[in-house]
């Protein structure tokens, strides 16, 4: 069954795998591009041990590729791009990866905030921030607030995210609400859920991309993903490239998408 989702089936877009990337970006319909495409940024460590090198070598080429993932996110004009960063369960790793993790993060904001300010994309870190070490807050909020008023891309980079906790913290700030009497129980929607969570304003992601053949959402945009298209590789993360993210794009545009409807032609 999950054969069937797997990215590098020779699937609808004949002859795909054989596409130049030049190919495929012509191939993109302007007219059924995503709006929001999430990604799980996976299989780092995998990457490096399948090298004989230490993760961290997993960890930093990572980050190299998600610049050319947001570059060409620029370039297709993506309105919201989501990227897992650090999960809440990724604190169980130790504390040197851990440290490796918050190290790289700094220096991409420093490194790229920018380029990413001239491209006009708009950083919009989510997660449980205030529990993040200072370094990791301090350059957090300077990505916000250098690129607040940009009005392209926007890229959430989820942070300490938790799917879980992130429906928790819903639950809190709705209960707060009714509480101070500003809002009645019966009041409470499903619109009412989705503006109290991190992706508050935002369209749900209309595609998830899941590198380094697990197939697992790992407490990952848990209400959000409700009706996404899936798009599975076993390319670990650090070997994605831009290839692979047109692949994903041009599968999604022949998806049938139903949301629980009939299709009508
Ligand atoms: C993803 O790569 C990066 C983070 C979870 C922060 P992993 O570190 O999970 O790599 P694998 O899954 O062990 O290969
Ligand atoms: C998901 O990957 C989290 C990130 C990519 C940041 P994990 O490597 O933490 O997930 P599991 O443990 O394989 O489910
Ligand atoms: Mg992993």
């Amino acid at each position: 069954m999950f054969k069937r989702l797997m990215g590098n089936r020779r699937n609808a877009v004949s002859g795909c795998n054989e596409l130049s990337e030049q190919e495929m970006l012509q191939q993109l319909d302007p007219a059924r591009m995503p709006q929001h495409v999430a990604i799980i940024m996976d299989g780092n460590g995998r990457w490096a041990t399948q090298r004989g090198a230490l993760r961290s070598l997993g960890h930093r080429a990572g980050v190299k590729a998600l610049r050319e993932v947001v570059k060409l996110g620029v370039e297709i004009k993506l309105k919201y791009l989501t990227v897992y960063a650090f999960s809440t369960e990724n604190w169980k790793r130790p504390r040197e990866e851990v440290n490796t993790l918050m190290d790289l993060l700094v220096e991409y904001i420093y490194k790229e905030i920018d380029e990413l300010c001239a491209n006009n994309v708009r950083i919009h870190p989510m997660g449980l921030l205030s529990e993040l070490p200072a370094r990791a807050q301090e350059a957090v909020a300077l990505a916000i607030d250098r690129s607040k008023n940009n009005t392209g891309l926007v890229f959430n980079i989820a942070l300490n995210y938790g799917g879980r906790a992130e429906l928790l913290r819903a639950v809190h700030l709705i209960g707060r609400k009714i509480e101070r009497g500003e809002l009645e129980v019966e009041q409470i929607t499903e619109q009412v859920i989705a503006d109290h969570l991190f992706t508050a304003g935002q369209p749900d992601p209309d595609l998830l991309i899941r590198p380094s053949g697990d197939y697992r959402v790992s407490n990952f945009l848990l209400w959000q993903l409700a009706y996404t298209e899936f798009w599975l590789t076993n390319t670990m993360w650090p070997d994605f490239g831009r290839k692979n993210f047109l692949k994903a794009l041009l599968d999604f545009q022949h998806r049938e998408r139903r949301f629980g409807g009939l299709v009508h032609d």
